[in-house]
């Protein structure tokens, strides 16, 4: 399995944020990821686990996480859809239940945790977490084991405060290039290099 985890300083952390999705702490970025993470052509990627850290107003830090795993296309009740994802991030926020992580659908929660902690329990399980960086060692020299998760800004990138404190952490940054790509680009260049490797 490979995963991602979007940071986004300012996505609105609760459910009532209306259609201007730019407005929202640039939700529409939040839901370009979400499809870059699971859809291709004719194809629907089982095995991608999708979290996204929203610290905006007004109930920060929220962590949503998606894996809609094999459930995917088949079970048309839990499927997701691109057309809505939007939709779906609103639902997840609202359901938003303090002190448990919800599972609202399944393979689809929410709970209150910031990006440090949600990294430090990856790296607990014995994870290998790598931050997307536009310095960072070249993707193409670096070795890449199983399960391996990737960290994404979002148009602002990560905070310094939260870079910072990543920084003490295991973690190694890593480039796709030298141009610097929207997040959504990002991903679809990271998965492509993992579907090259075979690494599912
Ligand atoms: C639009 S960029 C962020 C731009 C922001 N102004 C900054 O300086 O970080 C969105 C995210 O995509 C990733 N990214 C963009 N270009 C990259 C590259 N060449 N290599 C690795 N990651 C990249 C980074 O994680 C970045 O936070």
């Amino acid at each position: 399995m490979r995963e991602f985890i979007y940071y986004s300083e300012r996505a609105r952390t609760t459910g009532n944020f209306g259609d201007d999705l730019m407005k929202a702490g640039r939700m529409d970025i939040a839901c370009q990821i979400v499809i870059m993470a699971f859809f291709i052509s004719h194809k629907i990627r089982n095995s991608v686990k999708l979290h996204l850290i929203f610290n905006g107003p007004p109930d920060s830090p929220k962590h949503i996480e998606m894996f809609p795993g094999k459930a995917l296309g088949e079970d048309s009740d839990h499927d997701i859809s691109k057309k809505d994802v939007a939709g779906l991030i609103k639902k997840l926020l609202y359901k938003y239940k303090p002190g448990i992580k919800n599972e609202v659908i399944p393979g689809y929660h929410i709970e209150k945790k910031g990006i440090i902690d949600v990294v430090n329990e990856m790296l607990d399980e014995g994870k290998e977490v790598f931050i997307l960086d536009k310095k960072g060692e070249d993707i193409r020299e670096i070795k890449i084991g199983k399960n391996p998760v990737f960290i994404l800004g979002d148009h602002d990138g990560i905070p310094r405060f939260e870079l910072k404190r990543l920084k003490k952490l295991d973690i190694k940054k890593i480039s796709v290039g030298n141009e610097m790509y929207f997040a959504s680009q990002t991903m679809t260049i990271v998965q492509n290099e993992l579907d090259r490797r075979g690494i599912e």
